[in-house]
């Protein structure tokens, strides 16, 4: 039977929105606006792709879900400050994230600030939560944990941002622009996979393989966001098209072309395909994923 990736993302949503739900303060909490910016931004929608990869990495590796729960809501509370901060007038500058103005626009830059701020810290403070990761043994937890950090951090997306700004009307070479992208937005997405084996116990073999698959696919996810902001559309993205070559962003099609940018997500692809092989059906998520991230048009 044919893998119903639609039904599998609606699942993970559905799941780690419930968990968000319940663990983040509410909107009217004092002192507002700080709550209802943190949620407005939260519950915008998005894929909810980065907790979808780790439940999917657990599978793959034997395990259930449950124990990747909080980790998979710590990661889309980190994605999301990411956008926020990301979308600001000092950096890309845009309107409209998840089909609804952005943060910015609509509490004003000093509460998006923190609203990021916020979502980014206390996604520590879930994932940690007291009786929330009581099953796991305390040196799984900080190596996780630490895997996190990194990777939002300035050994991750934080260096690729940053670099995303140095680059912005210059010219840079192919090696730049992989380093920029596999930090961008590769950290997270590589984070989300590992931990996703890692919480479910995966051993060095698995986590290697999986290792593989996330490195291929973070860099594959943002060569196909240049290329959807080249030739997607506003209404199925939800956000500008048109962005990066306003901002004279460094990007694929702006270095390599369209073609080859698409020769080369589909090749990345392949190579994370190639991976799976020892996971057998388990791995059938995680497969699915890979060809949504290259085949998809929001
Ligand atoms: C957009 O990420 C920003 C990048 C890192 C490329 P997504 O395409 O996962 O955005 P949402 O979460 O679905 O809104
Ligand atoms: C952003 O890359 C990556 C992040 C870490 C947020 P982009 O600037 O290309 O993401 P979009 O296109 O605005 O979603
Ligand atoms: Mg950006
Ligand atoms: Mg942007
Ligand atoms: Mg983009």
């Amino acid at each position: 039977m044919e893998f119903d990736l639609p039904s599998y993302l609606g699942h993970c949503c559905r799941r780690v929105e419930t968990y968000l739900d319940r663990h983040l303060p509410a909107a009217t909490a004092f002192p507002q606006p700080l709550f209802e910016a943190m949620r407005y931004s939260l519950f915008a929608g998005g894929k909810r792709i980065r907790p979808a990869f780790a439940f999917a990495a657990a599978e793959a590796v034997g395990g259930d879900g449950e124990a990747v729960l909080p980790f998979a809501a710590g990661l889309e509370m980190i994605h999301t400050y990411s956008l926020i901060h990301d979308d600001l007038p000092a950096m890309d500058d845009d309107d409209l994230r998840r089909g609804k103005p952005t943060c910015h626009k609509v509490f004003g830059e000093g509460t998006a600030i923190l609203a990021g701020d916020g979502l980014l810290t206390d996604a520590f403070a879930v994932v940690t939560a007291p009786g929330v990761l009581v099953d796991h043994p305390a040196e799984r937890v900080a190596r996780i944990v630490h895997e996190l950090a990194v990777a939002a951090g300035s050994g991750g997306m934080v260096s690729g941002q940053a670099l995303d700004l140095e680059a912005a009307g210059r010219s840079v070479d192919v090696a730049t622009l992989e380093f920029l992208h596999t930090h961008k937005t590769g950290a997270l997405i590589r984070a989300a996979v590992r931990l996703g084996g890692l919480a479910a116990g995966a051993g060095p073999d698995s986590l290697e393989a999986l290792t593989h698959y996330a490195a291929r696919l973070g860099l594959a996810f943002q060569i196909a966001d240049d290329v959807l902001d080249v030739e997607g559309s506003t209404v199925q993205l939800g956000k500008p098209v048109g962005s990066d070559q306003g901002l004279g962003k460094a990007t694929y099609p702006a270095l390599l072309g369209m073609e080859e940018s698409k020769r080369r997500a589909t090749q990345l692809m392949d190579e994370a395909l190639g991976s799976l092989e020892p996971f057998g059906p388990a791995g059938i998520p995680l497969a699915a994923l890979a060809r949504f991230v290259v085949e998809r048009t929001h």
